[in-house]
């Protein structure tokens, strides 16, 4: 090319530098002259007198001048020396456009004579144009699946110069994929074209920029250019590639519903349209995995729109098509499988398998009694349970077989302590969190007969007044008994026992339903002061259990009897008793002593006596306790020989009883020794009566003896109670007295009250003996 381009602006330089020495030529009288456009004004074009053949001065004289249409505006003629020059700048382009000759003809006109002259200037051209095309950028689109060697027209440039100043060759920018050829076209013109020469890749590159540039044959060349901006069109020659072939996700099972489990994601290097992709599942995707998924057709998304549940499915495997909207549409694909975790949402269940009976209080360790079952719908850990029981119940659970558990008492009941237990079970799974749940199971515990009845006391005490009204209640046992129903349903009996002899049911009758006793007598004291009765309480179990417990009847003492006067006697002596004594008696003197006894006990026997009445009541005074009747003072002979004393005895008791007796009293003259005479009068009595005396004195002594030994066994009881209570003097001397009381003289020496009383009467009345007899041997 560039060869050819050289070679050719050589031969057009010959053809300038021909025309540049033939200034001028005549053809056939004609005046020629040639010269190159765009000369500068005042360019001589050639030497028009000589050539017309006029000398100087004829220029002048005969006014030659250039004459006619565009003669005078480009030429004029030079009067000094006669030559044509330029007037104006001549463009060849515009006066000859593209015609390869461009003559001017000019007229030169001369007077005297008139002349006429036809002169013709060509004008030639020079490369003053550069090659210029029509559109300075060019866009070509090419569809990338275009085949090489196909050939794309583009515009040729063009250049106003002519000849060899036109547009001579062709260049395009370096690029691998396009060259240029020229294309001869008829009437000898060529256009350059592109030719493919290389396939192209839209995903490589897109946009081809090309620079296609013209030259003329001038020397130097101009030149032109056009930018050609090659476009590839895209082609759907790509498939959608997801990122990963498998999606393995693993989901919780209480997703929430919305949440996205899974986003696919594919590519398509193509473009527009044949690279938008939308997602879809595959055709064959069942109705039920529909149902609780989504896909976002646009982002891939995978969205849960219902409930998963490990327990019913645990793995979902789902195929997603990835598609372009380019023709022929083109598709990916990829898997999803989706794997549910369990997540310990199902609480553990206790299901009793066989209702809890009421267990008996004896049963023995190891009774069922009841079947119970736990079950969760989780899986694994998650629905692993164990159940639990309190710890402080006599029960256990005993696995059977797969989650099956058998209740079983593991201790000693008793109905009495707790009659219902209300077992709470607990069961866990061992998920995490863990999950548990309660139920209570109610166990009753029913009743054996192991409660004996008992007595509200081991033994009872009871007083009771003598002379009562027979069929009265005497009193109320009541036992109760731990048990229930008919176990604890208790029937009162006396249990058959001799009083004095007599059985016991004479005295006294029980209400069976109740415990009340009644009296079926009236009860005397002085006959029967103590008793007691045995009484069995039943309940009605099978076999039945009894308690006995005992009741002490006391008999209490009433004052239902008076003194009676044992001395004097009235039977013996008649209703005046004569008592002797001396008329020098002494004050002081001892006359005679009442005795008196009653059948009574404690302060019903305590006799006092006192003078009602006295002849002379200066005279004579009655111990009041004692009965002793002394005289006040010494006897005078002014005193009546024969003396009368009423002396009135009276018991403690409430209401009071008393009894009245008379002592009469003789004073006798020269009755000096009254002891004296007593002696003698002891001395007296025959051998028999002498014995009999004896045996008095010696019983006498024993009973003085016994009495000494008591008096002192109390002393000492005392004197030691009070050291070791280390009480002072006062509060000693209070309990010494004490001590003597006839009161605590019978709380220490017995262990029942009314026999004590019985007691001191016995010792009153021996007291009581021994005055008489000491008045006896008086
Ligand atoms: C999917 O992931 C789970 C754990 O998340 C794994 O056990 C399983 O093997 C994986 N499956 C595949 C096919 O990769
Ligand atoms: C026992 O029953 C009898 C007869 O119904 C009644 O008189 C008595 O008061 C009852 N005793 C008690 C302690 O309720
Ligand atoms: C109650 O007394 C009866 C008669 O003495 C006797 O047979 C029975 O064993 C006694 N019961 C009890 C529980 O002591």
């Amino acid at each position: 090319m560039t060869k050819t381009k050289g070679y050719r602006d050589w031969r057009w330089k010959a053809v300038w530098w021909h025309h540049f020495f033939l200034l001028w030529s005549t053809v056939e009288g004609q005046t020629r002259y040639g010269i190159p456009e765009e000369l500068k004004q005042g360019s001589v074009v050639g030497n028009l007198a000589k050539d017309l053949g006029l000398s100087l001065s004829d220029i002048f004289e005969r006014k030659l001048r250039v004459a006619s249409e565009a003669g005078e505006q480009y030429f004029s003629v030079d009067a000094g020396k006669g030559e044509l020059l330029v007037n104006d700048r001549i463009d060849r382009e515009a006066l000859c456009g593209q015609s390869a000759s461009c003559v001017l003809t000019l007229q030169v006109v001369a007077e005297n004579p008139l002349q006429l002259h036809r002169i013709e200037v060509e004008i030639r051209d020079i490369n003053d144009n550069s090659p210029v095309f029509l559109t300075a950028e060019r866009v070509l689109k090419v569809a990338e699946s275009t085949a090489t060697g196909v050939r794309f027209p583009l515009d040729a440039a063009q250049d106003q110069d002519v000849g060899s100043y036109s547009v001579k060759s062709y260049t395009l920018s370096k690029n691998e994929c396009f060259s240029l050829k020229m294309k001869d076209l008829p009437g000898d013109r060529q256009v350059p074209e592109l030719v493919l020469e290389k396939s192209l890749d839209r995903e490589k590159q897109s946009i081809h920029h090309l620079l296609l540039t013209a030259s003329d044959g001038g020397n130097p060349a101009k030149t032109g250019t056009s930018k050609i901006t090659v476009s590839v069109l895209d082609n759907n020659d790509n498939v959608p590639v997801f990122k990963k072939a498998l999606y393995n996700v693993s989901v919780s099972e209480n997703s929430a519903v919305g949440s996205i489990l899974v986003q696919v994601d594919a590519t398509d290097a193509d473009e527009g349209v044949n690279g938008e992709i939308e997602y879809v599942f595959a055709v064959h995707t069942p109705q039920s995995l529909l149902s609780i998924l989504k896909l976002d057709p646009t982002t891939g998304e995978v969205a849960l729109i219902g409930r998963l549940d490990y327990e019913s499915s645990a793995k979902y495997e789902i195929s997603i098509t990835a598609k372009d909207k380019g023709f022929p549409e083109m598709e990916g694909h990829c898997r999803v499988q989706i794997l549910v975790v369990d997540v310990n949402d199902n609480v553990p269940e206790i299901i009793v398998t066989s209702r809890p009976n009421p267990v008996r209080e004896n049963a023995p360790k190891g009774t069922v009694v009841a079947l119970i079952g736990a079950r969760d719908l989780d899986s694994a850990e998650n629905g692993k349970v164990t159940l639990q029981l309190p710890k402080n119940v006599p029960f256990t659970l005993k696995p059977s077989f797969s989650n099956n558990y058998e209740l079983l008492t593991n201790g000693p009941l008793d109905r009495e302590k707790v009659s219902q237990y209300n077992i709470e079970i607990t069961a866990f799974d061992s998920g995490s969190p863990r999950m548990s749940s309660k139920k209570i199971i109610s166990v009753s515990v029913s009743d054996v007969n192991d409660n004996a009845p008992v007595f509200s006391q081991p033994s009872y005490n009871v007083y009771l007044k003598e002379n009562g009204v027979p069929g009265s209640i005497l009193y109320s046992v009541s036992a109760s008994d731990l048990d229930s129903g008919e176990n604890a349903k208790i029937s009162y009996s006396i249990l058959d026992s001799k009083v004095q002899d007599v059985s016991v049911s004479s005295y006294v009758y029980m209400n069976s339903d109740n415990g009340s006793i009644y009296s079926m007598h009236s009860f005397d004291y002085e006959k029967l002061k103590v008793f007691q009765i045995v009484v069995q309480a039943k309940d009605q179990g099978s076999p039945c259990l009894s308690s006995n417990a005992t009741v002490h009847v006391f008999i209490l003492d009433q004052n239902d009897n008076a003194p009676t006067v044992i001395y004097p006697s009235s039977a013996a002596l008649g209703s005046l008793s004569h008592q002797r004594m001396p008329r020098s008696a002494k004050a002081g003197h001892l006359v005679t002593k009442v005795t008196a006894v009653d059948a009574d006990s404690g302060h019903n026997a305590w006799i006092s006596y006192r003078l009602a009445e006295a002849t002379d009541t200066s005279l004579f005074t009655v111990n009041q306790y004692t009965g002793e009747v002394r005289t006040k003072r010494a006897v005078s002979e002014q005193d009546e020989s024969s003396q009368r004393l009423l002396i009135e005895i009276k018991d403690d008791g409430e209401p009071l009883q008393s009894a009245t007796t008379t002592v009469s009293i003789l004073l006798e003259d020269g009755l000096h020794e009254p002891m004296l005479e007593l002696r003698h009068k002891a001395s007296e009595p025959s051998k028999k009566t002498g014995r009999i005396t004896l045996y008095l004195i010696l019983s006498l002594a024993s009973v003085s003896v016994l009495s000494l030994v008591t008096f002192l066994i109390l002393a000492v009881k005392c004197i030691r109670s009070s050291r070791s209570s280390g009480r002072d003097m006062m509060s000693q001397s209070q309990s010494f007295r004490s001590c003597m009381s006839p009161m605590s003289e019978y709380s220490d020496f017995t262990l029942i009250k009314p026999s004590s009383t019985t007691d001191f009467k016995e010792a009153f009345n021996n007291t009581f003996n021994n005055n008489r007899f000491l008045q006896k041997f008086e």
